[in-house]
């Protein structure tokens, strides 16, 4: 199939007046991680929706796994899965059960169906809850055991939307190190999200929507340099030694920001000869400066820069 796992020309998609998608052309190398990135309603679901075959674009083209998603929809079905927003499970029957019925839609007789079934459970760790209904699961085993049963037939290409809304910083984790392995392993996954770090840990290439466009692509190093380099800040308590120390930045030729309101000096820099000349001249006139740290932006930062709209909720004041 070449060495395209996806492949779209111009992509857009109407529900009546709402233009859900317009013009998405994309392309996904084969065994990479795509992470689509976008407020709610930007067209992330759709997207994955379109490319996994459950809904056809209002125009443009998409290839999956090299087939058409519209007059090949039953080869790239074969080549899948989706693990949709709401988990897809029956909630009646025991977690196990759950994975051999979907083995044995598959196609595999009793046996494998037992085997592949066990191994999945051991793998997603689910291994001691696995003849419990899953009625009684948690949101992160659920989530765990609707990606145990995506991995079933070993898909070419894996669509997870949005895999960690609602889970807690552990199960989070857990499910990183399954699309981590995944992905090592050669699936090319594409991953919705509002989660920023997610798609930064994740992602080969990060794509983000806006209402319902792409308004950059690039992988997370490249789209955190579009908004700027490393800040060195430090925190200045006595305001009366401000005026030494800008003006020694100055005269190093850095670039040095001041906040009265909040005493925090910030310093763009490019290297650690920058650095140093920062805390040189901190130790000179402002013995007293504290916290000198270097940050580099981070993809909210991005993410703001690009559309103005912010995604997760607020992170709480770390101090
Ligand atoms: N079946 C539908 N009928 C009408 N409008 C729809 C339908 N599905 C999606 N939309 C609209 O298309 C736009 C994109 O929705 P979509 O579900 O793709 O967003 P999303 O990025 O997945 O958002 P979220 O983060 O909330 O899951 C929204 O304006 C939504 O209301
Ligand atoms: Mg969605």
């Amino acid at each position: 199939m070449g060495d395209l796992a996806i492949e779209t020309a111009g992509v857009g998609k109407r529900f009546g007046a709402v233009h859900a998608l317009r013009d998405v052309t994309l392309s996904v190398p084969r065994g990479t991680v795509l992470g689509l990135l976008g407020h709610n309603g930007a067209g992330k679901s759709t997207l994955v929706n379109i490319l996994a075959t459950l809904c056809p674009p209002t125009s443009g083209t998409a290839r999956v796994a090299g087939f058409d998603t519209v007059r090949q929809g039953r080869q790239v079905r074969r080549r899948i899965a989706l693990t949709g927003q709401f988990a897809a499970l029956d909630e009646r029957i025991s977690g196990r059960d759950n994975l051999l019925l979907v083995a044995r839609l598959l196609g595999a007789g009793p046996r494998a169906a037992r085997r592949h079934a066990a191994e999945r459970l051991e793998t997603f760790d689910l291994t001691a809850a696995a003849d419990r209904v899953v009625r009684t699961y948690s949101g992160g085993m659920r989530r765990r055991l609707d990606l145990a049963a995506s991995t079933l037939g070993d898909p070419e290409v894996l669509f997870l939307d949005e895999p960690t809304t609602g889970l807690d910083p552990a199960a989070r984790i857990t499910t990183w190190r399954i699309v981590e392995r995944l992905a090592r392993e050669g699936t090319t996954v594409v991953l919705s999200t509002q989660y920023l770090e997610e798609a930064d840990r994740l992602a080969d290439t990060i794509c983000v929507l806006a209402s319902g466009r792409i308004v950059a692509t690039g992988t997370p190093a490249e789209l955190k340099a579009r908004v700027g380099g490393r800040v060195a800040t430090a925190r200045l308590p006595s305001a009366a030694a401000v005026p030494a120390v800008m003006r020694a930045l100055l005269e190093q030729g850095l670039g040095p920001e001041h906040d009265p309101g909040r005493g925090v000096l910030a310093v763009p820099v490019t290297g650690p000869r920058d650095l140093a000349n920062v805390a040189r001249v901190l130790d000179a006139h402002a013995a007293d400066a504290y916290e000198l740290s270097v940050t580099s932006p981070t993809l909210d930062d991005v993410y703001l820069s690009l559309t103005q709209q912010p995604v997760a909720p607020p992170r709480a004041a770390v101090r």
